[in-house]
Formats: structure tokens, sequence, C-alpha cells
């Protein structure tokens, strides 16, 4: 009977409001609905797209995927059908599967420590976005376009109930899950090419303290020849952790700490938390208040709660004054030689109060167009706009360098700003495993450069853990290794020469593949495509491949099976296991297996100790040929930093390579760019079933290799 009486008061609601349902196209096959009551100073403008969406036109007569929207009681809802046999993804970075069907997530971003809050069911992150695959492989996604707390449930509908009030929904309709991802960040932004250093491997420890003891770790990676690009400071550098300040015993002279690293061809990221120390005479809190610039609580006063330094403020970012004052905090800061930025804590996280955050009405300000609204509508958005901000100030410090920043927290469309990691996780199989799901979802959700801490956060690692982890966290688009102060030390070499040589192998993997690394994130800068890619991408009407989350796609030519996958299938057509630096991964324990796809070429690069000695200059092209004995890939270079290829100084290279009467011919072409770097040697390795051929170092642009 209850389930009769509900059924008719949806279909009351639905009638009802379908009829009052306006909607516009905004894009080929991209649409925008909004329910009869939709509050616009409620919801816009909006922070999740680039700029607002233009209408184009009618939503055409055939167009079938409409939102049901209605208000139940303080809570406004937007739902969708979901039809048979389509999978469900997206949604951000929380734990579980990376199928999300079935899954009720909290878009509430949260500091969860060990990801034990909620179940893992809400995190750092907030992504009001799912994307559909049906079992053709056409594909939809929708973005409710709604900062507030909100639930999306994934049953069998798609419901997203928000404590907001009424907001719009975006549909996009594609023929392959791929097109939704790129459509996708054609509203909500790309990520910008970052810097080539920050795609090396970074080491990092919450307690390398005093600088002395972060030299001895940048050493330990040259004595050792395991390739290493950042050293990380955390909040140990700062002075009774006040942000913009360094200790003055333990890093007096963090100019020469970064010296130090860039003499030796390495680079220097350092922390920067949102939490401003209450404490009059401390410069950037007599500043902030001065200017007025910190979030405020219901009785119009600035909101105080306590983090790492004790009592702080917060900066509002909403502000925009507020965030040039914070941009500015960067100048001098920057000046010490600091490469990049890690913002923390800003989901943003408040100790000693059960919610973990402030208070939901608390007050932000806005201006520049941004309405005042309470920290139930802008919470989710605090990371986003502080990483903006935070961005634009170190875009403004060093005009000629790409900005680095890493982010904690953030929303839909913050890839635009920076890169993530996904958290404090906890040194267990558990996670290792999950982290796979969980960058994965993060790249179906528009946010490409992304990784967890790998060996895990919390918690002793073993050896054995270690070994799994770095086998096959170097192929994920982030690739840092960060430990909790009090566990143990977990650099590559903490757990002894097996596992040492473990690192070692699997890190110069990552080095050697940069040439590919770099030119998927020339991909991903440009077409939204992530780095890091579910299997079913290779086919995606392949059911089977639906629900693997035990081994991945770098690109679309290579097959990353990690040592302990049980559940793993590979996809139709032949993929070759393939060796990058001499490994012989089928004999190893931990090495993950690398399949390359029949009928690409990846560019393999050189040996090298940090990406500051990286060079095109002699390349390795392994080669896979199909049955029709054909191959193609590319290649993007560029000068590695700086924003000249901005303004053409790249090349993209194509490769293609025939066989005929058994000689391979591979053309190389330079298809765009005006960058043109000096002859190139290339070796290369024919893969076949049996065998690999591997030429002499050749040159030119037409290479010939007998088979
Ligand atoms: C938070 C961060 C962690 C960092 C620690 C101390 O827990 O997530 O990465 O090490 O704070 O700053």
């Amino acid at each position: 009977m209850y389930k009769i009486k509900s059924i008719l008061v949806l279909l009351l609601c639905s009638t009802l409001v379908f009829a009052g349902i306006r909607g516009k196209l905004i894009g080929d096959r991209v649409a925008v609905f909004y329910p009869v009551n939709f509050d616009s100073i409620g919801n816009l403008p909006s922070l999740a797209f680039e700029k607002e969406p233009v209408p184009i036109g009618s939503i055409p007569k055939d167009w079938k995927f409409i939102p049901t929207f209605y208000t139940s009681g303080k809570e406004t809802v937007a739902t969708f059908p979901v039809g048979k046999g389509v999978s469900l993804y997206g949604t951000g970075e929380i734990t579980g599967t990376l199928l999300r069907n079935g899954k009720s997530i909290d878009l509430w971003n949260t500091d969860t420590p060990g990801y034990q809050r909620a179940d893992g069911n809400r995190l750092y992150h907030s992504h009001p976005w799912v994307l559909g695959v049906r079992e053709d492989g056409t594909s939809f996604g929708i973005i409710a376009d709604n900062t507030w707390k909100q639930k999306l449930m994934l049953n069998d509908s798609i419901r997203f109930v928000s404590e907001g009030p009424a907001f719009r929904v975006v549909v996009i309709e594609r023929s392959t899950p791929q097109e939704v991802v790129m459509a996708l960040t054609d509203l909500v932004g790309k990520i910008d090419l970052p810097p080539l250093w920050s795609l090396g491997y970074q080491q990092c420890r919450w307690s390398y303290e005093p600088d002395s003891r972060a030299k001895e770790i940048a050493d330990g990676f040259i004595s050792r020849k395991i390739p290493c690009d950042v050293i990380w400071f955390d909040i140990d550098y700062m002075d009774k952790f006040k942000i913009f300040t360094f200790d003055k015993a333990k890093f007096p002279d963090p100019k020469g700490m970064n010296n130090y690293l860039h003499e030796r061809g390495m680079k220097g990221v350092w922390m920067i938390d949102p939490g401003v120390k209450l404490e009059k005479g401390y410069p950037v809190y007599d500043e902030g208040e001065k200017q007025d610039n910190f979030v405020k609580n219901v009785t119009r006063k600035d909101f105080v709660g306590p983090v790492w330094p004790g009592d702080c403020v917060f900066p509002d970012f909403t502000i925009p004054r507020a965030r040039a004052w914070w941009a500015g905090l960067y100048k001098d800061f920057m000046a010490n030689g600091v490469d990049g930025v890690w913002n923390d804590m800003n989901d943003p996280s408040v100790f000693k109060v059960k919610t973990t955050t402030m208070p939901e009405n608390n007050i932000h300000r806005g201006g520049g167009g941004l309405p005042e609204g309470n920290h139930l509508r802008y919470h989710n958005v605090y990371g986003m706009l502080m990483v903006r901000a935070t961005r634009e100030g170190i875009l403004n410090a060093n005009p000629d360098k790409r900005p680095f920043v890493l982010s904690r927290s953030g929303y839909l469309g913050s890839q635009r700003y920076g890169a993530t990691w996904t958290g404090d996780n906890l040194a267990i199989v558990e996670h290792m495993k999950m982290s796979i799901p969980m960058s994965l979802n993060l790249g179906l959700s528009g946010q490409a450069f992304n990784g967890p801490d790998i060996g895990g956060f919390a918690q002793n690692t073993s050896p054995d853990l270690f070994a799994q982890w770095m086998a096959m966290g170097v192929f994920f688009p982030f690739t840092r290794g960060h430990a909790c102060q009090g566990t143990n030390d977990k650099e590559p070499w903490a757990f002894g020469p097996e596992v040492e040589k473990t690192c070692r192998t699997a890190i110069n993997r990552r080095y050697r593949l940069m040439p590919y690394i770099y030119t998927l994130f020339h991909e991903a800068a440009t077409t939204g495509m992530p780095v890091m890619r579910p299997t079913f991408f290779a086919d995606i009407t392949d059911m089977s491949l639906r629900t693997v989350d035990e081994n991945f796609l770098l690109g679309d030519n290579l097959l990353i099976i990690p040592k302990w996958a049980k559940n793993s299938p590979i996809p139709k057509g032949n993929w070759r296991v393939v060796s990058i630096n001499g490994e012989e991964s089928k004999y190893d324990q931990f090495q993950a297996d690398v399949l390359q796809k029949e009928g690409t070429i990846v560019p393999v690069g050189n040996l090298i100790q940090s990406t500051a000695t990286y060079s095109t200059d002699s390349l390795t092209l392994l080669v896979s040929l199909n049955g029709s004995g054909k191959a193609t890939g590319v290649l993007y270079e560029d000068a590695n930093d700086g924003f000249g290829y901005k303004k053409g100084e790249y090349a993209l290279w194509s490769f293609n390579a025939e066989t005929k009467a058994n000689v391979v011919s591979i053309t190389i072409t330079q298809t765009a760019g005006k960058y043109k770097p000096k002859n190139k040697l290339f070796k290369i390795k024919v893969i076949s079933d049996s065998k690999v051929i591997e030429s002499n170092w050749l040159t030119g642009n037409s290479l010939k290799v007998k088979i």
C-alpha cells in the first residue's frame, strides 16, 4: 500500500513538474534543464562551469533523458531513471569499486583520516557528476550544478538530493564514454599542462626535519641512483605551524634548502594550509584582519576554530579582495626558490568538533558577482577557491613558470587550478587496491592529475606492501610516496636491499616512459581525456570489462596489471607484455606487467636521475605490430616548463609503421608545432609474439628494420 502511495506521489510530482521543466540545448547533444522553482540567486554564478553555458536552441523532440525535479520537505531533488545494463562511474574520489551502481555518496568535503567517516562514502572532494555507459557503449553524463551539501544516490535511479534551493542539471549525450568525459571538461575545464618535473617521482613525509634531514633524503636518491624530482616540505618547516613562516632553528635558510635541491636537479614543494593563527603581531593575521578577509560566524564575527597552530581564522576565498590578498602572500614565499605549493586541510578541516569543519551557518560574503551565502552553500568549493587564489599567486610571482599546486580538497572543475591526491589512506592492502578505482573515477570526473600516497600514509608499512604499491604507483598520473609522522621510514631504501631494488626498477620504468606519459598529459590538457583510464575504455561494449578495477590503462596503448591482481581480464586483441627497462616482469614478484596494445608505438626515453636531464634527442620506439604489420604512435615535446608551447613552441610527432617483405618501415612526421628539435636518434624495438627485434641507433624520417 505504502509503495503504491509513494509511486502515486512521485507520478503526480513528475507530471506536474515535468510540464514546467525548462530545457535548452547548450551544445551538440548537451542540454541544461531547470526546475520550475529554480533559484538563480542560490545557485549562480556556477562555480563548476568555466563559463556560463549559452543556449543554442530548444531540446530536440526525440530527447529522451529528462530529469524529474521535486521538492520534499527541505530537500530539493533531481532524478533520472537508470535503464537496464547501465554502468555508472564518476562521482569523484570516494572509496569502493570502480562501478558506482548501488552507491550512496555524501557530497560534503570531509577530512577523513583512514577514509573512516561515513564508511568511505564521503571524502575530500565533491563531484556532483555521474557518467553512465549503456550496454551498447553509448553514454551519458549528468552534472548537478550545485555546490550545496547534497547526497548522490545511485540505485534504480540517479538521484541528487540537496539541502540547498532548487538547482539545474546538465545532461551530455555521446556515442562513447570517452566523448562524454571530454565533453564534461569542455564545460568544467581541463588540467593545464603541468611542468615536466611534477610528473617525476616525488618523496614526502610528515617529519622531514630539520632541513639537514631533507638534504639527506635528496642525497639518498642520488647516491642510490633512484630517480626523484621533488622533495616535499610538510608543516614541519613552519614556525609553530604558522603559514608563510619558517622555523628559525630547523629551517633557517629555505632559499639555501631549495638551492641545494636545484643544484641536484630537484625541486621543492612546500605546504600552505588555510588556517591563519589568531595572533596579534603575526603579519598574515594582522593584514588579513585589517582587510576583513576572514570567514564570519552567524553573529558576523570572525569564525575561530582550532587547527595545527591552535586557534585559527580562515580566509573567505569567496571574496575577491581576500583572494587577491592570499595570492599576494606568495610573492615573498616563492622568492625563496619554492617550486610548487601544497594546499592541505582545505576541506576545510577544523579540529575538536564532531563535524570536523565549520558550522553550516557560517557566512561567506562573496563579491564580484558571487552572492553572500552560508557555509552549507560554499563548503564544497572552499578548497577549490583557495587553490584558485594560490595558483594566481604563484603565477604572479613566477610568470614564466607553469604553476604547480597540489590540493587535498576539490570540487567539480578544480582540475583547472591544481592536481590532487587522495588524502590520508592507510598502509593496508585494501587501500592500495582501492587506489586504482579512486584514481580512475577522479579521472572520469575531470581530474586527470591525481594519485594516492604511495606506501600508505597512516600506520607502518610492511616491506611487501611497499614494494607492491611502488611497483604499481609509478604508473599513476601523480606519483608521490608519503608517510605520517611516527610511522616507519618509507623511503624506497628503508625496507632493505630487495625492496630498494624493486623501487629502483619501478621508478626507472616510469622515467623511461616519460615521453609517453608527458604526451598523455598534453592530451589531457588538450582534450580532457584522463591519463589513467579504466580498462573498459579499450572495448566499451565488452560488459565483462565494466567492473575491472584491478588493472588499468595508461593512455590507450599500455595496460598495467599489478602483480597482486587476481581478477584481471584483458581486453580483446593482442596485448603483448613489454619490457621497459630490461626488466622481465614475468619472473618478478613485484613489477607490474605492462602490456602494449597491438598496432601501437610507444616512445621511451633514456635512464635519468631526474627530469632536469630529460631529453627526447634519442628515443626507443616500442613497436607492437598488428595482424596487418602496422602500428602508429605519437609524441609531444616542448621546453618542459614555461608557456612557449602556448605560442606554438612545441612539436607533435606521429610515427607510422608498415611491414613489407619482412621489413618494417617507420615514417616519422612532425604534425604540429613550430618547435624544431635537432635530429633525433631512434632505436626501434619491433615486438612480435615470438621475439623482439632491436635495431641500432638510426636517424632520419624513414627508418627500416628487418624482422
Ligand atoms: C594531513 C594531510 C597529510 C599531512 C598532514 C600534516 O593529514 O592529509 O598529508 O602530512 O596533514 O600536515
